[in-house]
């Protein structure tokens, strides 16, 4: 296991370039099982959720290349193939259920334990399986609580989704692709990571449209031909280096932004005072954070509201800025466990229910934090790039399963931060 030492109050300068978004890359990967033929993902990030879902379908008997200096991945149905993912490799990681959907519309058949993943709450699947039930699936839960689904043929259908879960709507549209007729999925989420997966399935000859609406209707089609594809960049990275600007004071560049994609956070961190100047057609972003910053208040909600994955890193910026801060968290009931952790760095914040109050403090002392899932472990590091003295971040392969290379990319913006093996 490895901890972060983080020298903080640095001032951040230069550039730094984004990858692409683990959220698109990984329903992707499990999109390719759809394919008869090869697909190769271009710029691929060199994730451990992307290694470990890529271990779940080389396990099952896919043919996988990864290329680690080309960030390329390479996908294409092997020879004999099994129905049931290993167990272990499941249970690593949530989004390992992505591939419930285009097991069962191209083989027909799944067994899968029920998926594990960072701990930020119940993160029930009955709206996949509602959904897969609707398109004509059998499913069964065994005693474990291992779900085991038959269908000959899935056949369109209309799907009203309770919630606009976006794993539930990609789960969906990739079943649907290869379905008998028309599927039509109301009340779908919207996230630009849903647009990219649509896109990709139309790159192999899908019928996808309305991905990026409420409402997503999918034309289903014999079967999906291979190709090359390229994600699109992370817009959770990228507003995590926005945060990393704004909570050191900096002025930096990042590449390998969607500014719309990203407008939700921009504009908050607009009210509070940053400031953005874009060039590329939005490609490229220069975040000033030099001006003293404002409390804000943020409510996340499926996009375009204001993104879950978005809440940790915010308010670590929050804890430093004048004024009070009020964050209520909508999507997960378990978000705010890196509160105990900042409030160890000197941060004031109380958290009734669902709402954190944080009130702002001049500054944060450096000391041992532990990352305790993905996002909380990013907001750790920027707490500790902002705060005085020394900090450890702990348990960094939380960091690692969404952030490609984060102290590289930080170092080279001019932080001073190390990864030691412990
Ligand atoms: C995806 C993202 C994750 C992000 C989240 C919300 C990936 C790999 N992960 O997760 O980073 O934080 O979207 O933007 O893309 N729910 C149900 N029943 C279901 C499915 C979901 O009740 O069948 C609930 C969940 O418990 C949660 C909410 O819906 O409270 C949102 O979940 P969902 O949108 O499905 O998130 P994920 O796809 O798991």
């Amino acid at each position: 296991m490895d901890n972060l030492i983080i020298n903080g109050q640095r001032k951040l300068k230069g550039e730094v370039n984004i990858s692409a978004a683990k959220n698109s890359v990984l329903p992707i990967i499990a999109a390719s099982l759809l394919a008869t033929e090869e697909v190769t993902i271009i710029n691929a990030p060199m994730l451990d959720d992307v290694f470990t879902l890529c271990n779940v379908i080389e396990e099952l008997g896919f043919n996988i290349s990864i290329n680690k200096l080309c960030n390329t991945i390479k996908i294409k149905e092997g020879s004999s193939l099994k129905i049931c993912p290993n167990e272990d490799l499941v249970r690593k990681m949530r989004a390992s259920f992505l591939i419930m959907g285009p097991m069962l519309s191209k083989y027909g058949e799944f067994r899968l334990t029920r998926p594990g993943g960072c701990n930020i709450g119940n993160r029930p699947i009955d709206l996949h399986l509602k959904g897969l039930k609707t398109l004509g699936a059998e499913i069964t839960i065994d005693k474990n609580g291992g779900i085991i689904a038959k269908a000959k043929r899935l056949i369109g259908e209309r799907i009203y989704l309770d919630f606009p879960s976006v794993g539930a709507t990609e789960n969906l549209m990739m079943a649907a692709v290869l379905a008998k007729g028309t599927t039509i999925i109301e009340n779908a989420a919207q996230e630009p990571e849903i647009v990219d997966l649509g896109n990709f399935l139309n790159a192999l000859g899908g019928k996808v449209y309305g991905q990026g609406t409420r409402k997503i209707t999918i034309d289903g089609v014999e079967s999906l031909k291979g190709g090359k594809y390229s994600p699109i960049y992370d817009r959770i990275e990228a507003g995590t280096f926005m945060i990393a600007a704004a909570i050191t004071g900096s002025t930096i560049r990042i590449n390998g932004v969607n500014e719309d994609y990203c407008r939700p956070l921009i504009e908050k961190l607009k009210e509070c005072g940053v400031e953005f100047v874009f060039l590329n057609n939005g490609y490229s972003a220069i975040v000033n954070g030099k001006s003293r910053l404002r409390a804000v208040d943020i409510k996340t909600m499926p996009y375009p509201g204001f993104p879950t994955d978005m809440q940790s890193q915010m308010m670590s910026l929050l804890c430093l800025v004048n004024g009070s801060s009020i964050i209520t968290e909508t999507v997960f009931e378990n978000r705010f466990m890196n509160v105990d952790e900042l409030i160890r760095m000197g941060a004031h914040i109380k958290v009734v229910g669902r709402t954190a109050f944080v009130e702002g403090v001049d500054k944060l002392l450096g000391c041992k934090v532990q990352a305790t899932d993905l996002r909380a472990g990013a907001a750790l590091v920027l707490a500790s790039l902002a705060a005085e003295g020394t900090s450890i971040v702990t348990d960094v392969f939380h960091i690692d399963r969404g952030y490609v290379n984060i102290e590289n990319k930080l170092k080279g913006i001019g932080a001073d931060i190390r990864r030691i093996a412990v």
